[in-house]
């Protein structure tokens, strides 16, 4: 084997790529990117650590020719069309068992039609979620591989060296059959948007509510982020009060226009999870709110019309920032359980396999949902690997049962002033419906039988049920 070959290459050396592929380098790999643009292989040479082997080539063919076989390649390009454009133009190049990652945030079924496609051809396919965003990339991110595990332990030690790594473990494992690696990312962003909305909704309430000022709230946050609530989230959260903006005199998160984006990883999670059956309001909620922020003009009219005041909420501020804090804790456990009730039930549903006390094992370290509830989370999973949602865990119960007065009482609050709380009502009205042994849809069920003769069990008899009810 020639020592020139290369031991890697990334497809893609947008920021993502790029910082990936150093960070390969910096663990003793040689690499070599390509990209369309020469300028992106020329910033990837300039920005390898001094002693590393790290190449930028403009062709798709340079880089294939020169990496060691069976050829290991990585794209990190955006999901949809130029997914299926890079496995075009490699597939001429490739031979028998080279393995080629989908390292982006592909849907799930695609990944899932991209194997199916390529199954008789010369490319093992695998797709991988990574989370931890630019900085993650370059300093060990979560990394959720799927699909075949011959070629994952090909991999393997290039994704171990590279990745986050939590007590000298390395936040990585393999996550199931097809496209399990895709669809953990996923429902991992779908809880991601959940924890965001409700960060932001306690925000609102601590600073219009409460009337904190940025220098408190940075000081709240950071306390916050000592203790149970330490999370990756909560500690950027801290930061962002303090950030200056470089244009007027104000901090940078009151010059920022209220009307929040997204790529739609959070939507496929709302999306998929109905289609499975499986209920995840508080992520819903976070998607919906989303969506309501953007429009802004609409807002505006409608402030103005129901003549929306800032109230104030009177509670002693000590007092009022504990309950939020332990409203937060409440309701960001909710949504994690609600993410990983969806992945149990995926799980069987798409015979995926996915191992839940690996999934949390590895998102303790560098993904964006990271936190030290995770610990919790892999604590009751070990013990249980077949839990079907975390709320039947007897020490996460605990955890609720001692935050759920504090939640009520913020959202008491909140609704007497007029806060919009969606998340946070999602994650009470969650809680208490699933810890309800009786729910009122015996009155939903006589209706549907009222009108569409859709039948009935009774509580008494086994059976179907009809009546004529008119
Ligand atoms: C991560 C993030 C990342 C995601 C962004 C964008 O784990 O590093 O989940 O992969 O793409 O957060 O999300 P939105 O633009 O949809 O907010």
């Amino acid at each position: 084997m020639n020592d020139n070959l290369f031991d890697f290459g990334m497809i893609g050396l947008g920021v993502m790529g790029r910082n990936l592929l150093l960070n390969m380098a910096d663990h003793g790999f040689s690499a070599i990117g390509f990209d369309k643009d020469e300028s992106k292989g020329k910033l990837l040479e300039s920005a390898a650590t001094k002693g590393t082997v790290v190449k930028g080539v403009s062709t798709l063919a340079e880089m294939v020719q020169q990496l060691k076989t069976p050829r290991k390649l990585m794209m990190l390009v955006p999901a949809g069309k130029p997914v299926d454009d890079v496995i075009y133009d490699l597939l001429p190049l490739l031979e028998k068992g080279d393995i080629v990652i989908d390292g982006g945030n592909s849907h799930y079924t695609d990944t899932l039609r991209r194997l199916d496609y390529l199954k008789d051809k010369n490319m093992h396919f695998m797709g991988i979620g990574i989370s931890g965003g630019e900085h993650g990339a370059r300093t060990g991110p979560s990394i959720m591989p799927g699909g075949n595990l011959e070629a994952y332990h090909q991999v393997r030690p290039i994704l171990e060296a590279v990745s986050a790594k939590v007590n000298g473990s390395p936040c990585v494992a393999h996550l199931g059959n097809g496209a399990a690696g895709h669809y953990v990312k996923m429902v991992h962003n779908g809880i991601e948007y959940a924890i965001m909305q409700l960060i932001s909704e306690s925000y609102d309430l601590l600073h219009r509510g409460l009337g904190l000022d940025n220098d408190t709230l940075a000081k709240t946050y950071k306390n916050w982020d000592e203790t149970e609530l330490q999370s990756f989230l909560i500690e950027i959260t801290k930061d962002i009060f303090l950030k200056q903006d470089d244009k007027t005199s104000n901090r940078l998160v009151d010059m920022i226009l209220d009307k929040a984006g997204s790529k739609g990883t959070g939507k496929w999670t709302s999306q998929d999870a109905m289609d499975i059956g499986m209920p995840v309001p508080v992520i819903d909620m976070a998607v919906s709110m989303r969506d309501l922020s953007s429009w802004k003009e609409q807002r505006v009219q409608a402030a103005a019309l129901y003549k929306t005041a800032i109230t104030q909420i009177n509670v002693p501020a000590e007092i009022f920032i504990r309950q939020v804090e332990d409203a937060l804790y409440f309701a960001i456990i909710i949504a994690y359980a609600q993410g990983l009730a969806m992945l149990h039930t995926a799980s069987f549903e798409l015979k995926m396999e996915i191992p839940l006390p690996e999934v949390v094992r590895i998102w303790r370290g560098g993904c964006i949902i990271r936190s030290s509830l995770l610990e919790n989370f892999f604590k009751a999973f070990t013990a249980n690997p077949q839990l079907s949602n975390l709320l039947l865990d007897a020490d996460i119960a605990t955890l609720l049962q001692n935050k759920a007065q504090a939640t009520r009482a913020v959202l008491t609050h909140a609704i007497q002033t007029g806060f919009p709380v969606a998340g946070f009502m999602s994650a009470l009205s969650y809680f208490d419906a699933y810890r309800s042994e009786k729910l009122p849809v015996n009155l939903i069920q006589a209706q549907r039988d009222c009108f569409g003769a859709h039948t009935y069990q009774r509580i008494d008899m086994p059976g179907i049920f009809h009546t004529e009810w008119q």
